[in-house]
């Protein structure tokens, strides 16, 4: 079932979604050679306390701390750790979601640790703006799967692939509410059903982008997703409303 949210309940997700941004944005500032995903991820919590926000991820599905990290050929849901020490040339995906007030948001960036190669760059620019082009087709009227075309279609046409296993969500009361937000078009619609896109609907769209291969597995900590090939992985989200006048990102930056 697909809730469509209210003003008020806009306003609430936007709120949450703040929190989340400002949390992306002081983890960045930090993410420098030598500090530890566990001591970025404690940042993270110091601020959501702050805020009078709850980490949306700390306790989900038994998922032990607030912060997903990603480090160059992971590509979701890496556990914080104080033997993760970021390095120069790394890329760092830093996924953080929020509860405030009954209503989450949730966002993902990735960003070069230093100086990283020209690969690394391509592939964040290339998932950003794939992201992006994703978000552009987020009017009320069009199809969700107008949304997972457009992502896939830019991520391949410059040479990437995107990633399967894990897809976008409806947020809301709930982290993950219907419906699934693929970022490519299933061969045979499965469980992912195209829907007419409606102002009030909210959605967490997330695509993964890898420089090989689609495929990942999952390590031994029972978490951490990697590409099966080895290759580098980006990951960026966007919390994003969809109004009569089109895409409204909650989790962008406000001036
Ligand atoms: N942004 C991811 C998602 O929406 C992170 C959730 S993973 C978990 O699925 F840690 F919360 F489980
Ligand atoms: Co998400």
């Amino acid at each position: 079932m697909i809730f469509i949210k209210n003003k008020k309940e806009i306003e609430k997700m936007r709120a949450a979604s703040q929190i989340v941004v400002e949390v992306l944005k002081k983890l960045e500032m930090h993410a420098k050679p030598g500090i530890t995903t566990f001591e970025l991820n404690k940042l993270a919590e110091d601020i959501v306390e702050k805020r009078g926000g709850i980490p949306a991820f700390k306790g989900y599905s038994n998922y032990p701390a607030s912060v997903c990290f990603a480090v160059n050929e992971e590509v979701v849901h890496g556990i914080p750790s104080e033997s993760k020490i970021l390095t120069e040339g790394d890329i760092i995906g830093m996924d953080f979601g929020v509860c405030y007030d009954g209503y989450y948001g949730d966002s993902a960036i990735t960003i070069p640790i230093g100086e990283v190669s020209k690969t690394a760059t391509e592939l964040m620019d290339v998932t950003k703006s794939a992201l992006m082009a994703g978000i552009e087709r987020a009017y009320p009227g069009n199809n969700l799967l107008d949304i997972s075309s457009a992502i896939q279609n830019f991520a391949e046409d410059r040479g990437f692939s995107v990633v399967r296993s894990f897809v976008g969500h409806g947020i809301g009361k709930k982290l993950h509410e219907d419906p699934q937000v693929p970022n490519f078009v299933p061969n045979n619609s499965g469980n992912f059903k195209g829907i007419q896109l409606k102002p009030g609907m909210v959605f967490a769209i997330e695509p993964m982008v890898n420089v090989g291969k689609p495929d990942i597995k999952i390590l031994k900590d029972g978490w951490t997703a990697v590409t099966l090939d080895g290759s580098l992985s980006a990951h960026f989200e966007h919390t994003v409303v969809i109004t009569n006048n089109g895409p409204e990102i909650l989790t962008g930056v406000r001036h």
